[in-house]
């Protein structure tokens, strides 16, 4: 059958009708996968290209291993025809191999009503959500699309209210990771949001409810695509993308990269892979990295990456909330997720952002088996009106929760303060984790004696000769008395202070004993987050 792509006639629908030998019926199945593979066309391939953007079956070729996918549905296509037929529809849909491991991918295909989702997209993303549930794979989606496809009415709700249901099923039984490579506009968002990363391009992908139009026309703000929804803003002011990359194939790369730490379900092991760091490395240089003056900043990633395997760490939501630092990488070769206060934003305060931040980092490690390493330094939570009204009771309440609720080995080692609610949120004992350490020059107390001593040594100071002077007195009383680590160990809340150069042998002797944790089963349906 000779083909030249028009994919708005209607001579195939006579296809696959009747009996045919075996080559004529084999070279129509090659026209029709053809006419699949060419989506919209040659010029609407052409127009995706001068965008900066693949295609859809680019893009899948570019994540998966080479020759590993498998494609299913590209002969769906809409039944009821009106003279239009694009076999596939408006998605690209299979599965295949991601370094090695199987994952369940799929791509919206621009270039077909602009990616719009109709009934035949729905159902086509929500069958292989199926499938990946049912077989325990990650499932990807490669998003680019103008959103529900308007001539299809309330079937492209239906499509969406569909896959929205099965993100729901699927969360914390497959990880899910969406890419924004395109617009991703209305309610189409609420599929990403449902899943547990999003990764988006620079400059290409926006994601927002509604447009600057409507913006403008109902609260008369004015505003940009690219302001309002690109990768930018979302990485850093929304928190809605986790990761952005300046093109499709860095971004595609990123996902590779963040596969490598997960399971492929809730019920395996993350995977292990050998490093070649011995674990008892001991962090010679650790002690000039954290200064001793706990006024002193300096950034958390410095430790971290001395503690971890070869210093690879993948920070999540690296823009977002950076007065807390979270991320994944191995250590002794298994997967490990990190939450660390970043003392250099903000003195590593816990905040609204910063709380939900770490809380959704801890939800995910712990339905994913994958152990959280906590590295402590923090003066608290941020006082402040605005965050008050904000909501840092019910937002700092989530990050109480999220460790409580882990059971995941859980290890934690003060560096350097950790005061208040802070020292309770941050991975304590109170709060269930396995196994705690302190640094000896940790300060773990209610407040720091600075504040302290206006509080309950306000009529000393006031009625001394000199209260400058009386008052630096009994800071540094409180320091001695009240400020360090040893209370807490000798009451068995921290179970040994340690010498900091002994960080990542301690950690990693830690896990080796956690790997074998056991969990009782909980019957409760499930708890009441302060979401
Ligand atoms: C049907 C659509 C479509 C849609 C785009 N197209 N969006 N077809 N339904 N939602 C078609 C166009 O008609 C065009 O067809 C082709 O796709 C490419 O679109 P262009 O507009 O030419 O491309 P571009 O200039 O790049 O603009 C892309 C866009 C714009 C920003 C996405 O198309 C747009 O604003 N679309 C509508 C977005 C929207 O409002 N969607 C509904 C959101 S509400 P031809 O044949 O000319 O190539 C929603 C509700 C979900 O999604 C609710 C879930 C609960």
């Amino acid at each position: 059958m000779a083909l030249t792509y028009d994919n708005r006639n209607s001579d195939t629908a006579r296809l696959g009708v009747g009996p045919m030998a075996i080559e004529e019926s084999l070279e129509q199945l090659q026209a029709l996968k053809e006419r699949a593979r060419l989506g919209g066309g040659v010029d609407r391939i052409e127009a995706q290209h001068e965008r900066g953007k693949l295609t859809a079956r680019e893009r899948i070729d570019a994540l998966l291993d080479p020759g590993t996918f498998e494609e299913i549905d590209a002969l769906a296509h809409d039944w009821e025809d009106n003279g239009v037929r694009y076999y596939g529809d408006a998605v690209v849909t299979g599965w295949g191999k991601l370094s090695g491991r199987t994952v369940c991918i799929y791509a919206q295909d621009f270039t077909v009503f602009g990616g719009s989702l109709g009934e035949v997209v729905g159902t086509k993303i929500s069958k292989l959500m199926d499938m990946a549930m049912k077989t325990g794979v990650p499932v990807i989606g490669l998003n680019d699309s103008g959103g529900a496809r308007i001539q299809e009415g309330v079937a492209s709700l239906a499509g969406y209210g569909d896959i929205f249901y099965r993100n729901v099923q699927a969360s914390g039984v497959i990880p899910q990771i969406s890419v924004i490579m395109g617009p991703c506009a209305g309610g189409a968002v609420y599929s990403p949001a449902l899943t547990d990363f999003i990764f988006m391009v620079e400059k290409t992908s926006q994601m927002f409810l509604t447009g600057p139009d409507v913006i403008a026309s109902v609260t008369g703000e004015i505003t940009t695509v690219e302001e309002l929804g690109g990768a930018t803003s979302h990485v850093s002011k929304s928190g809605v993308a986790h990761f952005s990359s300046p093109d499709e194939t860095d971004c595609l790369e990123e996902v590779r990269r963040l596969i490598s730490y997960l399971p492929s379900n809730n019920m395996d092991d993350p995977p292990f892979e050998e490093t070649g760091d011995p674990v008892d490395r001991r962090l010679d240089d650790l002690l000039s990295v954290v200064p001793s003056d706990a006024g002193v900043q300096y950034d958390v990633r410095d430790v971290i990456e001395r503690v971890v395997d070869n210093g690879e760490f993948m920070e999540v939501h690296e823009y977002f909330a950076p007065n807390i630092v979270v991320g994944f990488s191995r250590v002794g070769g298994h997967p490990v997720g990190l939450v660390a206060n970043q003392p250099l934003y903000l003195a590593g305060v816990l905040d609204i952002d910063s709380s939900r931040k770490a809380a959704r980092f801890v939800r995910f490690c712990d339905a994913f088996n994958i152990p959280v390493v906590t590295l402590v330094d923090t003066s608290g939570f941020l006082p402040g009106v605005s965050q008050e009204y904000g909501g840092i009771i019910s937002h700092g309440a989530k990050l109480v929760y999220a460790y409580a609720a882990a059971t995941v080995p859980k290890i934690t080692v003060i560096l350097r303060k950790a005061f208040g609610g802070a020292y309770d949120a941050m991975g304590s004992k109170h709060l269930g984790a396995d196994v705690n350490y302190a640094w000896p020059n940790a300060a773990i107390a209610v407040m720091a004696g600075s504040q302290a001593v206006n509080i309950i040594s306000r009529r000393e100071i006031q009625s001394a000769d000199d209260p400058e002077e009386e008052r630096k007195r009994l800071v540094e009383e409180y320091r001695e008395r009240l400020e360090h680590p040893y209370i807490a160990a000798a009451k068995g809340y921290i179970d040994d202070v340690i010498d900091p150069r002994d960080t990542r042998i301690k950690i990693a002797h830690a896990l080796e004993l956690l790997r074998s944790k056991s969990v009782p089963v909980n019957p409760k349906k499930h708890g009441n987050i302060p979401l």
